[in-house]
């Protein structure tokens, strides 16, 4: 499995505090079946202490760790973005981080508020080059009370994150409720861990039971295009495929414009 967004990385974010809890993280990972995690550290954390070349600092001294520990687990650079002017300004001006350097970038909105410019943002983001992942979906609030919300954003090529834990209930019933409808409605393009702490109570990066659980819910297909074919083809900056809602066999080819 690949897993597209993780805060992983020691003493940056709310992720883990210390290098053996981010390294008990990367055994748990790899343990799991996760072949590649996308360090996604939050975005304002980031630029606090330097901007791109401290987080390509840091991914790259966590990346000898886990080597010097027999980690075996790639490692490649994310940030997750909140969806500000801040972060328009940044990607006009081609300089917001994606995922793995691919046009892919996530992106994620207030829990409780749908801020007003938030469709004409993830316009001028695509036109702008980037395709934006939404990050948890099915734990915002308007989007849980009007999933159409979420329908319009993919109509228009915004893709969809769901955090594999919704999928088993560890949000709550609503984010379950509300990531079981948008797999089904086939509004879902992959699935990541949203890992932040190798604590069971803390999200910690694991894939494999969601992916069971979307077997259960929409079928083998989609569990494996949600759980490894999407997040793969995330992390290589290839195109996505967006399933059909399930009862319908074939997934859907999509292609997206990259930046080149
Ligand atoms: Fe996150």
């Amino acid at each position: 499995m690949y897993d597209v967004h993780c805060h992983i990385l020691p003493d940056l974010d709310d992720g883990p505090k210390t290098l053996e809890a981010a390294l008990e993280m990367a055994r748990i990972a790899a343990a799991d079946g996760t072949k590649a995690i996308v360090a996604t550290p939050h975005a304002e954390q980031v630029a606090a202490r330097g901007g791109c070349p401290f987080l390509e600092e840091r991914v790259q001294a966590f990346r000898h760790e886990l080597q010097a520990n027999g980690i075996g687990l790639d490692l490649v650079t994310g940030v997750e973005h909140v969806l500000t002017v801040e972060l328009l300004k940044e990607a006009k001006e081609g300089r917001a981080v994606t995922l793995n350097g691919s046009h892919y970038i996530l992106v994620e909105l207030d829990f409780f508020q749908w801020p007003p410019f938030a469709e004409d943002a993830f316009f001028q983001l695509q036109i702008a080059g980037y395709t934006p992942v939404l990050a948890h979906p099915e734990r915002q609030a308007t989007i849980q009370k009007e999933p159409e919300r979420l329908a319009r954003l993919v109509e228009a090529g915004v893709l969809a994150q769901v955090t594999a834990g919704s999928l088993l209930g560890e949000f709550g019933g609503t984010a379950l409720e509300s990531a079981e409808e948008l797999v089904r409605r086939g509004l879902v393009h992959c699935i990541a861990s949203d890992g932040h702490s190798p604590e069971a109570r803390r999200r910690p990066p694991l894939m494999s039971e969601a992916r069971q659980a979307l077997a259960e819910l929409a079928g083998a297909e989609t569990a494996q295009l949600l759980g490894i074919a999407n997040p793969q083809a995330i992390l290589g900056g290839k195109q996505v495929v967006l399933p059909d809602p399930p009862r319908r066999s074939r997934g859907k080819r999509f292609l997206w414009f990259g930046r080149g």
